[in-house]
């Protein structure tokens, strides 16, 4: 099918902070929406996958001055680091944009146009607080309830991270968000799944019912940033470029990039930590609002990755200091990529916080990948091998069309599971194909196809048998292939069905009936080896 026949789907990740090496909780985010585009990819949507570094801002300034470096210098050096973790995580994006880049340049300079020409930003001064870690401003009142909550005698500390606040005191252009207050719950009440999951819009209306107040979109006291086309002593404020990056990338400003833009915005998925919330969910649309954009269909926030205290049951955020902090290497060397991909997608819900730990990493991996799914693909293609001559069996007339236990659950499982999927319940999504890998489990012990093969007389019954199984198997590897795609593609491998697993139709490759019979069946290696002892 064309292009232009297919459903555009955009998603993005949030562009990360090039300061910090990737780590578990940027991985996170990243392979949730690599779960959603391949599965979109799967159902033959067009997909567009974003993601990239935030590269400007007093923070990697400040940085590359202690390394000696340039900005840019610091930047490219740190950029390959991502690159390569997600390579190593499977991570299909389409895309990587980097906020240097030329194409982001001109893509802001054309915001501050458009947004001079509409009347929404206008020069005065800023005098307040900033944190530059978070690049945040924070109000007086914030930064008091902060006092209160963190007191230092003397300090005045960030609410986020409780590094000490500068105060900043220079000429700014400003951002009338002020204006925008009604539209902006006029947006919330119109389009409830703006911002998902539903208790995080809750958060969002409340904040922005308690009043809006302009914001400073420029600096003046330091050069790292885009500098703004008609005042050229003020850099962009990192957060106006940043959040502009999901637009630029699909050609937002850019005439040769008309038909893409139209066709690709708005997005339809922007994926982000619940930290960075309001940036998304209010200033983000109310800059689209004032330059009359289109506004994203759904912010998907995200919960954090806490570590699980072993001792107190409790979450604790992950931290160097505390000594818990988990890098992704460390899980990929305990449970391979797609291990680490299925614990992460499955176990943690998308939306909460999650409590991880190593125990749980090796339980998950144990009893649902070695004992359930690993077993079954490899008991059910040892028995075809053994039992048809390292083969598939031939296919029993009519098979597909008769009733049997796994049929049942399969009818109906992709459309299910697809509903899941589709609004990033992965939980939702991995328990409907765990019911059919669990039932294929029982169903190999109750049929006891090892008795069946000793009786001559029962041959057309270990056909059923074994068909039955492989075509249970065949589906679970088309509905866990977003989360684990190179099981997937090796699962349908051995049973010669290679070709299916670039699927463009999910719900199609998922009827019951889809086996190729008498061809060959390798039992191969153990997908999962079992996990011993705790690590
Ligand atoms: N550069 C900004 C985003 C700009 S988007 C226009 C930024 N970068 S970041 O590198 O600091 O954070 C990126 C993402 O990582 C955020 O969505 C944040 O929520 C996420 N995480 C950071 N620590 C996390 C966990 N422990 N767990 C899950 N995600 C967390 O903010």
């Amino acid at each position: 099918m064309s292009d232009t026949n297919r459903k555009p789907f955009y998603v993005t990740t949030p562009i990360y902070y090039v300061n910090a090496a990737p780590h578990l909780g940027t991985a996170y985010c990243t392979i949730l929406c690599d779960v959603q585009a391949r599965f979109r990819r799967a159902m033959g949507e067009d997909v567009k996958f974003l993601t990239g570094l935030d590269e400007h801002g007093e923070k990697v300034q400040l940085a590359a001055e202690d390394h000696n470096m340039t900005p840019q210098e610091w930047c490219d050096s740190l950029a390959p680091a991502f690159h390569d973790i997600w390579k190593t995580l499977e991570i299909s994006n389409d895309d990587f944009i980097r906020t240097t880049e030329p194409r982001q340049v001109a893509a802001v300079q054309h915001l501050w146009n458009r947004m001079k020409d509409a009347g929404y930003i206008y020069k005065d001064s800023y005098d307040g607080w900033y944190c530059v870690h978070e690049e945040t401003y924070y109000t007086e009142t914030q930064v008091a309830k902060s006092d209160e909550e963190h007191g230092v005698e003397g300090q005045h500390l960030c609410p986020e991270c409780q590094r000490e606040l500068q105060r900043v005191k220079e000429e700014s252009w400003f951002f009338k968000l002020s204006e925008f207050q009604d539209r902006l719950l006029a947006l919330y009440d119109e389009h409830p799944d703006f911002v998902m999951p539903a208790f995080r819009m809750n958060e969002v209306r409340t904040f922005v019912e308690s009043g809006l107040r302009d914001i400073s979109v420029s600096r003046t006291s330091f050069d790292w940033g885009i500098p703004v086309p008609f005042d050229d002593k003020h850099v962009t404020y990192v957060w106006f470029d940043a959040l502009l990056n999901y637009a630029t990338a699909v050609g937002f400003g850019d005439p040769a990039m008309a038909d893409e833009y139209a066709r690709r915005w708005p997005a339809q998925y922007h994926v982000v930590g619940k930290d960075i919330i309001r940036f998304h969910c209010v200033i983000w649309p109310a800059m689209l609002m004032a330059i009359g954009e289109p506004l994203p269909e759904h912010v998907f926030a995200h919960g954090f990755l806490m570590v699980k205290n072993e001792e107190t049951g409790q979450g604790e955020k992950m931290s160097k200091s505390r000594g818990n902090a988990i890098a992704p290497q460390d899980v990929i060397d305990l449970l391979g990529v797609e291990g680490y991909r299925y614990y992460f997608m499955t176990d943690c819900v998308p939306g909460e916080d999650g409590a991880i730990s190593y125990n749980r990493m090796e339980q998950v991996y144990n009893a649902d990948l070695a004992n359930s799914w690993g077993n079954l693909v490899s008991r059910s293609l040892n028995m075809s091998a053994k039992y048809f001559d390292g083969k598939t069996p031939e296919l029993p007339e009519g098979w597909a069309s008769r009733a049997n236990p796994l049929r049942d659950i399969a009818d109906g499982l992709a459309e299910r599971y697809a509903e899941c999927m589709g609004v990033f319940d992965f939980v939702g999504a991995k328990d409907a194909v765990m019911e059919l890998v669990h039932a294929a489990n029982h169903y190999i012990e109750d049929s006891a196809p090892w008795t069946v093969a000793k009786d001559p007389a029962r041959a057309g019954e270990l056909e059923q048998i074994i068909t039955n199984l492989l075509e249970s198997i065949r589906i679970c590897a088309h509905l866990f292939a977003p989360f684990m795609p190179q099981t997937s593609v090796e699962v349908l491998r051995r049973m010669s069905l290679e070709t299916e697993a670039d699927c463009t139709d999910l719900l199609a490759a998922c009827q019951w009936g889809g086996l190729a019979g008498g061809v060959p069946a390798t039992k191969g290696n153990a997908l999962f080896p079992r996990l011993g002892g705790k690590k």
